[in-house]
């Protein structure tokens, strides 16, 4: 399984903010907004990711993220010209899918929770398509899933007025290899984008379409407003304070997973400089190294 994590777009809500600096690598508290996806792809042992950008952009994550053989892991990177929607990055990165299945992550979405990886990672041998739903207090202003009692999949719709359910869709997609090629037959909306939920729909209409709910313990956090951006900010510094464990944090993810030795790490831990995150990595290999 290959990963992909979408990190262009126009991040219009959060001007002036994201006029020269993109979304994606703003800070949430301690590190870049991209960490969170980029970890959540990790948990799930996913080692190979497309990072998809904007034109202006990309020179900017290759700097801060290079090849991921580092993380003993492997990024490429690809352009999108224009935001033409979520479901263009199946196009676009259809020779790095190649026969594989994908999973799709959006550049502003954290996920955090206990078992988590594991969640995830039973979804690695997906056949069809496979999206977590989330219950949220106003499912209005997102993808919305409508399940039958088995806790199939019998509705998607995207920001409908009056939602079938509390279940928003929420940005961590995985498909079997179709994914591409649906993709492709997929027309323009209304605000002319290639929607995802059109993706979805054709896996839906063939009965392909699984839902797994992500537990009431598990933070699902977009950060597409300052509202929203502030909020995850908060959260993470909260849990990281409190449990002197961080989020995101890319190097221990990978020397967790046993992709990196402590070497590696200390030497990783060596280019933070002063900083408190690397402070931390160092006490990770003094403590459990
Ligand atoms: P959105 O938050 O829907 O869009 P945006 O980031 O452009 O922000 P705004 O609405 O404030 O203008 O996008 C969700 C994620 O997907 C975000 O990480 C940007 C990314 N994205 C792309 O990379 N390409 C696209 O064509 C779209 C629509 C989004």
């Amino acid at each position: 399984m290959r990963g992909i994590v979408l990190a262009g777009g126009t991040g219009s809500r959060l001007w002036p903010s994201t006029i020269s600096v993109c979304k994606q690598l703003m800070p949430v508290y301690d590190k870049p907004l991209i960490y969170y996806p980029i970890s959540t792809l990790m948990s799930a042992q996913i080692r190979e990711i497309l990072i998809i950008t904007t034109p202006s952009d990309q020179s900017l994550f290759q700097k801060l993220l290079g090849d991921g053989s580092q993380l003993g892991m492997e990024f490429t990177y690809q352009i999108q010209e224009r935001p033409e929607g979520l479901a263009q990055a199946l196009i676009i990165g259809a020779d790095f899918i190649g026969d594989q299945g994908v999973a799709l992550v959006l550049g502003d979405n954290i996920f955090h929770g206990v078992g988590l990886g594991h969640q995830l990672t039973s979804a690695l041998d997906v056949e069809g398509a496979q999206i977590f739903g989330y219950h949220v207090a106003d499912p209005r202003k997102y993808g919305v899933v409508e399940l039958d009692s088995q806790g199939k999949a019998l509705s998607i719709e995207e920001k409908p007025s009056h939602p079938k359910s509390q279940l928003a869709v929420t940005g961590l997609y995985f498909f079997d290899n179709r994914a591409s090629s649906i993709a492709a037959q997929v027309t323009p909306s209304a605000r002319g984008e290639l929607e995802i939920t059109s993706v979805l729909e054709a896996y839906l209409k063939t009965g392909e379409l699984n839902v797994s709910v992500l537990s009431r313990g598990t933070a699902w956090l977009d950060t597409g407003s300052a509202e929203s951006l502030h909020d995850a900010a908060s959260y993470v510094r909260v849990i990281e304070e409190r449990t002197g464990l961080k989020i995101g944090c890319l190097e221990e993810i990978a020397w967790r997973n046993g992709w990196i030795t402590s070497q590696s790490l200390e030497e990783l831990a060596k280019k933070m400089g002063s900083s408190n995150y690397g402070t931390y990595l160092t006490n990770l290999i003094n403590s459990e190294g």
